[in-house]
């Protein structure tokens, strides 16, 4: 249920200086899992083609893709073994072209995932570098001998006490080297040495190369992490045993001087402004801030972690109660923080993260009201949106039966680690992964409500989500008070009212630990939003004047004094 805009008494024109992507708002494609048009159960490069129109009747301005560039998919493609080709699980060059051409012609751009942290083990850069310690890509990588005194290739001769994020130690050793490597991620992604200007130099000509064939930016992987301090020293330990590298390599002494070369190389000579989007586990407010400065320029903007790592202690697995003040600090901390100077990505959804309506949410009793409450939140503070793909329609996590069911490297890890090596309980265990899982992302999108949920016609590579039968975009299109008609609602309004994309922000005290309420400002307007993040009605006094521009309970049902449960409003008043 939506208020109608009211007709705009000013425009405020927006500075022509600013950058295209601050008033955008970006749609994640995960290509395995959004639409099979081949019938191998697999989602492909013709099957986003054909479901493009949906992408761009919600309003969409820039599409980001995650990998389709060849790999052997250790890690769903987030392991390249080929920059300048797709999978052929996907398709094409030729049907990428086609796609990037489609997303063009309905006035939208295309952003490619760019993941340089690392490679696949079977890129032919790292198959050389392997062979001996004298290849001319010999340093293209991290090669560390043993530990001294120490058998090689034994537990304890690792060169640091780094763990990697999908289990077990960030060293692997090469008997034809008399090496290890360092990989971060799975033991098949080793890392690339960004010390080493030759590395530095291949990538951003493949980065040009992709620019060139007219992609508007990319979304860059880990991109925090490629400047590791020289003497990779051990970290402190934790619960894993493993010691955490992140103090040595999540801001390391070079990440700044990189990405203005990056930025001078790639970007600098071109005539185009493109969307940058760097993904920074770690990143701290100030340094959010320093890599997105107007004068800097490194990145268009960063995506912080803060605001989904609130419901777990320490590690990902370990569960924490969150309050709403939790999530209300944090958000207002980070639109302060980037309030004069940067900007902020916003997003609750992506591939590594649990569905948001499950998390933060009620999926069950208010599945659309909390939907529609936080998509309301999110949207209306001052940055670019990203939605993931099937965020539209309030997608929710996934009742997993068992271990079978999941294909995601980190949860199968997670489980052997656990389960196999810990002694950890298996259903306990089972437990945690049906709530922190990334596959709980990565279930296909909902289409139908028909077999494979318009997926797919064969059996899809992840099961789909039992829900998809009332749950699904066919029944959400036409109906007006749909999640996905919000979605809609909330990208049309933010092309309408130039006051949520340049407005200030500033944070409402409520009388409820359970509302998070805030302003936004410009010139003579101002939007006030009221949102009730809660399962219980609570008291509060709401202005008596102004437009109702947004809001999920029907009219007749809201009152001056009240918010019902998951209740959002956002009302449009003049200062
Ligand atoms: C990023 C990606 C994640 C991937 C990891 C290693 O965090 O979003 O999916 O597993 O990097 O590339």
């Amino acid at each position: 249920m939506v208020g109608q805009p009211r007709p705009r008494k000013r425009v405020a024109s927006r500075q022509m200086t600013e950058p295209w992507w601050k008033s955008a708002v970006v749609y994640q494609v995960y290509p395995r899992s959004f639409a099979d048009s081949d019938g191998d159960g697999i989602g492909d490069l013709t099957g986003i083609l054909q479901h493009l129109d949906h992408i761009a009747r919600l309003g969409i301005d820039v599409v980001w893709l995650s990998p389709v560039y060849r790999s052997p998919q250790d890690d769903n493609g987030y392991d390249i073994s080929d920059y300048r080709d797709v999978d052929p699980v996907f398709g094409t060059l030729e049907d990428l072209d086609t796609l990037i051409k489609a997303v063009h012609e309905r006035g939208m751009k295309l952003i490619m995932d760019l993941v340089v942290n690392h490679t696949s083990d079977e890129h032919p850069w790292f198959l050389k570098s392997k062979q001996d310690r004298h290849n001319p890509k010999a340093d293209w990588y991290f090669w560390r001998d043993p530990k001294p005194g120490t058998v090689p290739g034994e537990p304890g001769s690792e060169p640091n006490n780094w763990g990697a994020v999908f289990e077990g130690s960030a060293w692997h050793w090469v008997p034809e080297r008399g090496q290890y490597y360092l990989h971060l991620f799975s033991v098949k992604q080793p890392d690339l040495n960004w010390d080493n200007p030759q590395v530095r130099e291949a990538v951003y000509a493949m980065m040009r190369w992709w620019l060139d064939r007219g992609v508007d930016g990319f979304r860059m992987d880990v991109i925090n992490f490629i400047s590791k301090d020289p003497g990779l020293p051990d970290g402190p330990m934790t619960r894993t045993g493993y010691g955490d590298g992140m103090p040595h390599f999540s801001y390391g002494p070079q990440i700044h001087a990189y990405l203005a070369e990056m930025r001078r190389s790639v970007f600098e000579q071109r005539p185009g402004s493109y969307l940058t989007v760097g993904e920074m586990p770690g990143v701290t407010p100030q340094q959010a801030r320093e890599f997105t400065s107007r004068d800097r320029g490194q990145l268009a903007m960063v995506f912080q972690f803060e605001h989904v790592a609130l419901d777990q202690d320490g590690d990902k697995w370990t569960p924490r109660r969150m309050t709403v003040s939790d999530l209300r600090n944090t958000l207002v901390k980070w639109q302060d923080a980037l309030a004069e100077d940067g900007w902020n990505s916003l997003y609750w959804n992506n591939h590594d993260q649990p569905r948001v309506v499950s998390r933060y949410g009620n999926d069950t009793t208010y599945w659309r009201e909390s939907a529609t409450a936080l998509a309301g939140v999110l949207h209306l503070h001052r940055g670019t949106p990203y939605v993931y793909q099937g965020e539209e329609l309030g997608m929710t996590n996934v009742p997993f039966a068992d271990i079978g069911d999941f294909r995601d490297i980190e949860s199968l890890k997670r489980y052997a680690e656990a389960v196999g090596h810990r002694g950890a309980d298996p259903s306990a265990t089972l437990d945690t992964l049906r709530h922190k899982s990334r596959d709980n992302a990565r279930t296909p999108m909902q289409w139908t409500g028909g077999d494979g949920a318009g997926f797919s016609t064969a059996e899809p590579w992840i099961p789909v989500n039992p829900n998809h039968v009332w749950l699904n975009a066919a029944a959400q299109l036409d109906e007006p008070t749909s999640v996905y008609n919000f979605y809609r609602h909330l990208i049309a309004l933010r092309h309408r009212e130039p006051l949520i994309v340049d407005g200030t922000f500033e944070l409402i005290e409520a009388p409820s630990e359970q509302v998070y309420a805030f302003r936004r400002r410009l010139g003579d307007e101002r939007i006030e939003v009221y949102a009730n993040l809660s399962d219980e009605l609570v008291a509060l006094c709401l202005p008596d004047s102004g437009e109702v521009i947004l809001a999920n309970y029907p009219a007749s049902d809201r009152g001056r004094d009240s918010l019902a449960p998951w209740e959002i409003r956002a009302y449009k008043l003049d200062s």
